[in-house]
């Protein structure tokens, strides 16, 4: 018999994980970015790592068109970002901090790592595409991660 989808759910918030804003754009140029804690490391040789995106979301598409994204990893001091790109919100890149990466991707300025992605594989996750993606460069700054356990944010004990 599965497992009940409120056990499953409580089972999983008590996996503590950092946050990230991941960002994209579709086929007219458009900017999505979606707030993501499904990430994960795959591989070292070559560069991979994979990010969870649900399919009901409004931006799951421009994944695929673009076959391109940035994973920004949140700083303890962008936890309104977080909220933001986790909202249904009109324009989500209005008065946030970005530049520009290789591929024209929104690049959140103030993150503590942005990874610039090209995607190599699209699995079926559910209710969820697994997009597995070639790491392609990795910008690196200093600073504290947003971090995420039991549907709450904290913040790295002193
Ligand atoms: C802390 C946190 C983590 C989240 N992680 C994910 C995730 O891993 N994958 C996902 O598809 N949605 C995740 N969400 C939900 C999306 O950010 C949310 O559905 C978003 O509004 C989708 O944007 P869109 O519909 O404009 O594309 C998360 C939300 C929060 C607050």
């Amino acid at each position: 018999m599965p497992i009940d989808q409120d056990e499953f759910r409580n089972a999983l918030s008590r996996f503590a994980s950092g946050v990230t804003v991941v960002t994209t754009k579709d086929a007219a140029g458009k900017f999505h970015g979606i707030t993501v804690s499904a990430f994960s490391s795959v591989s070292l040789d070559p560069p991979l790592i994979l990010i969870c995106i649900e399919r009901a979301t409004v931006s799951h598409y421009a994944f695929e068109e673009s076959g391109l994204f940035v994973v920004n990893f949140l700083s303890d001091r962008q936890l309104e970002l977080s909220e933001r790109f986790a909202s249904p919100v009109e324009d989500k890149f209005d008065g946030v901090d970005f530049s520009f990466g290789e591929f024209g991707i929104p690049i959140l300025l103030g993150s503590l790592v942005n990874l610039e992605c090209r995607i190599r594989n699209i699995g079926d996750g559910g209710d969820h595409t697994i997009f597995i993606a070639d790491v392609e460069s990795a910008t690196i700054n200093d600073g504290d991660p947003l971090l995420y356990f039991r549907s709450d944010y904290r913040q790295m004990a002193e």
